[in-house]
C-alpha cells in the first residue's frame, strides 16, 4: 500500500535530501574559523554567506556520487563535499558584485558587498576558495586516486579554463546575441565544470573504477548544463522572493541565456532531454544511482 506520506514524497527525495542538507550544514560550519576569530569581519563575511542556505546541489551530488559508486561510510567524503561548496559560494559572492552581475540579494539576503563593503566581499571569496583547498590536502587518500587528483581536478574546474572561463566569456558576452553553441560553451564552464567536479570527487573518494568515474562524469556533463538552462528559465518565469536572489535580471543586463537565444519553450525542451541523456547515463551503475535520478528529474521541475 502506498501511503499518502510517500505520494507526496515519491521514494522519500525531500526527507533524503533534508537530512544530507543538514549533514553538510554541520560539517561546512566546522571548515571555517569562528566569526570571532580575528580579523573578525573576514570570518564574519565567510559565515555570513557560506551558511546562508542554498540548495546545497553540490555537496549532496558529491555523497551521493560516492554512494553510487558503492561507499557506505560518507565521514571520507564530507571533506571533498564542504570543499565544492566552499566554491560555489565564492564564486556567487563574485559573480554578485557591482563589476561583475552586481546583484543585491542573494539566498533571501542583501550580498556580501552591500552588508560587508567591496574589499571584505572579495576576500571573503579569496579565503573561501583557499580553504577549500585546505579541505582537500587532509583527505585520506584512497587506493586508486591520490590527493594530488584531489587537488589538480579541481584547481582546474575552478580555474581559467572552466569556472573561470565562463564567467569571462558571460561578461563579455553582455548585450551581444550570441549562437546556441556559444551560449553553451559559457554554461558549460561557468556551471557544469563545478557540477562535474562535484560528482567526479565524490566517486574518486569512495575508490570508483575507471567506469564508474566516467558515468557520473557523463551525468554531471548533462546535468550541469540542464542545471543552468533552469537556472536561465527562473529568472524569466519566477519572483525574487521565491528565488532569493534578484529575479528578471538576465534581460536587463542583456545576458547569454538560453531562453534569449532559443526561447523559453525550447529550452524547456532542452533541459528535459539532457535530463534524459543523464538518466540513460547512470545505467552501467545500477540501483546504487537511483538517488542520482531523482535529483536529475528533481532540478528539472525545480521552481527554486
Ligand atoms: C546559482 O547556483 C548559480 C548557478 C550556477 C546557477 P545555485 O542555484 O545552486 O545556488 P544556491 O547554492 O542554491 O544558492
Ligand atoms: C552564475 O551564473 C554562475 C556562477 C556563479 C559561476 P548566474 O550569474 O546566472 O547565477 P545567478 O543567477 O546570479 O545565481
Ligand atoms: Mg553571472
Ligand atoms: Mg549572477
Ligand atoms: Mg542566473
Amino acid at each position: 500500500m502506498t501511503s499518502r506520506k510517500a505520494v507526496r514524497d515519491p521514494g522519500g527525495l525531500s526527507l533524503y535530501l533534508e537530512h544530507r542538507r543538514k549533514l553538510v550544514e554541520k560539517t561546512l560550519s566546522r571548515s571555517l574559523p569562528a566569526a570571532s576569530v580575528r580579523p573578525a569581519t573576514i570570518h564574519q563575511a565567510m559565515r555570513y554567506s557560506l551558511l546562508a542556505g542554498g540548495k546545497r546541489l553540490r555537496p549532496i551530488l558529491t555523497l551521493a556520487s560516492a554512494e553510487a559508486c558503492g561507499a557506505t561510510d560518507l565521514t571520507p567524503v564530507l571533506p571533498a563535499a564542504s570543499a565544492v561548496e566552499l566554491i560555489h559560494t565564492y564564486s556567487l559572492i563574485h559573480d554578485d558584485l557591482p563589476c561583475m552581475d552586481d546583484d543585491d540579494l542573494r539566498r533571501g539576503r542583501p550580498t556580501s558587498h552591500k552588508v560587508f563593503g567591496e574589499g571584505v566581499a572579495v576576500l571573503a571569496g579569496d579565503a573561501l576558495l583557499t580553504q577549500a583547498f585546505a579541505l582537500l590536502a587532509r583527505i585520506k587518500a584512497p587506493k586508486r586516486y591520490p590527493i594530488a587528483v584531489f587537488l589538480e581536478e579541481t584547481a582546474t574546474a575552478a580555474g581559467s579554463l572552466q569556472l573561470i572561463a565562463g564567467q569571462v566569456a558571460d561578461l563579455e558576452a553582455e548585450g551581444r546575441k550570441l549562437s546556441i553553441a556559444d551560449v553553451r560553451f559559457i554554461h558549460e564552464r561557468k556551471t557544469a565544470a563545478m557540477v562535474i567536479l562535484s560528482l567526479r570527487l565524490g566517486a574518486m573518494a569512495a575508490n570508483a573504477t575507471a567506469s564508474q568515474l566516467k558515468a557520473v562524469t557523463e551525468f554531471g556533463r548533462a546535468l550541469g548544463l540542464a542545471f543552468q538552462i533552469i537556472d536561465d528559465i527562473l529568472d524569466v518565469t519566477q519572483s525574487s522572493e521565491k528565488l532569493g536572489k534578484s529575479a528578471g535580471k538576465d534581460l536587463k543586463a542583456a545576458k547569454a541565456t538560453y531562453p534569449s537565444a532559443i526561447g523559453l519553450e525550447a529550452s524547456r525542451k532542452e533541459a528535459a532531454r539532457l535530463t534524459r541523456k543523464a538518466h540513460s547515463s547512470l545505467r552501467s551503475l545500477g540501483v546504487k544511482s537511483a538517488r542520482l535520478a531523482q535529483i536529475a528529474d528533481h532540478l528539472l521541475s525545480r521552481s527554486f
